[in-house]
């Protein structure tokens, strides 16, 4: 029996990220007035595991970041959400990867990533943490990352039976073109979670319309994941198993910004499924977890605490 409190180990990128609002998105050599600034720790490392700490577990991060004041503003920021950062190494030799994006009056986003430390977190780096990840409940694993480390931390946390949970996102060597083929250990998880259109490149379908998404998680079932969870934005998402596929619509919300949407998704699927093997549970909450965030400015601040997505799932009660 492992410990009383949902244990999550999460293997993500950790990033600075300046987050600019502006009227709307320049195009190449224009300049637009922007007015709001916010300045804060991002990626899918951060953002998971603060999701999943505010969903009541016990997190511990495996991350890479530079050595600078950068890092010294991760660690601390960390620390108040009570994240384990004994695993996140600062290296002298790389910065810290930093997220610039700009946020139009409608909510939409652009911007730009420079992967800095988080290109240089090898399989020793997993290794290492080996212990936390036989301690936990989940290994929940991000996609943009070397595709060998997160190959080793599928083999780790499956060698010491801890479910896996992980978002192939792109990954971080072919982040312009696509998916390219992708290690057969990523479909040894025990629930993969693409959006579609990264879920239509791993399959090598050109057609992302929602109808062919079922074709696609079949495709992932066959190829030996558990469970598919394929995410549509506000169209909500699909969840395919041996057993068949289900939509689940998203919650109505008024969209704020969208920034972080699916880490936190992940992080509260992570933090439920830690607890019950229910799919289609975890995916509900993890919904609602999505769609609040998508209701504030910011990104760390705008995630939902367990009690925000507990009320919007008795709210929505007889509509879901
Ligand atoms: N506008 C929205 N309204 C309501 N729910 C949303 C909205 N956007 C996202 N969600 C919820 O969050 C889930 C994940 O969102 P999405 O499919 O956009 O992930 P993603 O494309 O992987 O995002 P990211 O770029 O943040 O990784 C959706 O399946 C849905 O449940
Ligand atoms: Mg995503």
């Amino acid at each position: 029996m492992k410990g009383r409190n949902p244990k999550i180990i999460v293997v993500g990128g950790t990033y600075i990220d300046m987050s600019i609002k502006c009227s709307q998105i320049p195009v190449v050599g224009q300049y637009v007035i922007g007015s709001t600034l916010s300045y804060s720790i991002s990626g899918p490392g951060p953002v998971q595991s603060v999701q999943a700490a505010l969903c009541g577990c016990e997190v511990s991060l495996i991350s890479k970041i530079g050595s600078g004041s950068f890092a010294k503003m991760i660690l601390e920021g960390l620390a108040e959400y009570n994240i384990n950062t004994d695993y996140v190494q600062c290296v002298k030799a790389k910065n810290t990867g930093v997220h610039v994006t700009m946020i139009n009056s409608e909510g939409e986003n652009a911007g730009c990533l420079y992967s800095g430390a988080n290109s240089a977190l090898v399989p020793m780096d997993i290794t290492t943490a080996d212990e936390a990840i036989a301690e936990a409940d989940v290994c929940l694993i991000h996609g943009e990352l070397p595709q060998e480390t997160i190959v080793e931390a599928i083999r780790c946390a499956k060698l010491h039976g801890t479910k896996t949970i992980l978002d192939p996102a792109r990954p971080l060597e072919q982040k312009e073109d696509g998916c390219g083929e992708l290690p057969a250990e990523y479909f040894a998880v025990d629930v993969i979670i693409p959006n579609l259109s990264e879920a239509a490149d791993i399959t090598d379908q050109t057609s992302v319309g929602l109808r062919n998404g079922k074709l696609i998680g079949s495709d992932l079932i066959a190829r030996g994941v558990k469970h598919a969870v394929i995410t549509m934005g506000k169209r909500g998402c699909l969840v395919v198993n041996r057993n068949g596929a289900d939509n689940i619509p998203a919650f109505e919300v008024e969209l704020v910004n969208q920034s972080g949407r699916g880490d936190a998704f992940n992080g509260a699927l992570a933090a439920y499924y830690a607890i019950k093997d229910d799919i289609h549970g975890a995916v509900k909450f993890a919904s609602a977890a999505g769609a609040l965030t998508c209701t504030k400015f910011g990104l760390l601040e705008a995630l939902p605490t367990k009690a925000d997505i507990i009320q919007v799932l008795q709210e929505h009660d007889t509509d879901h």
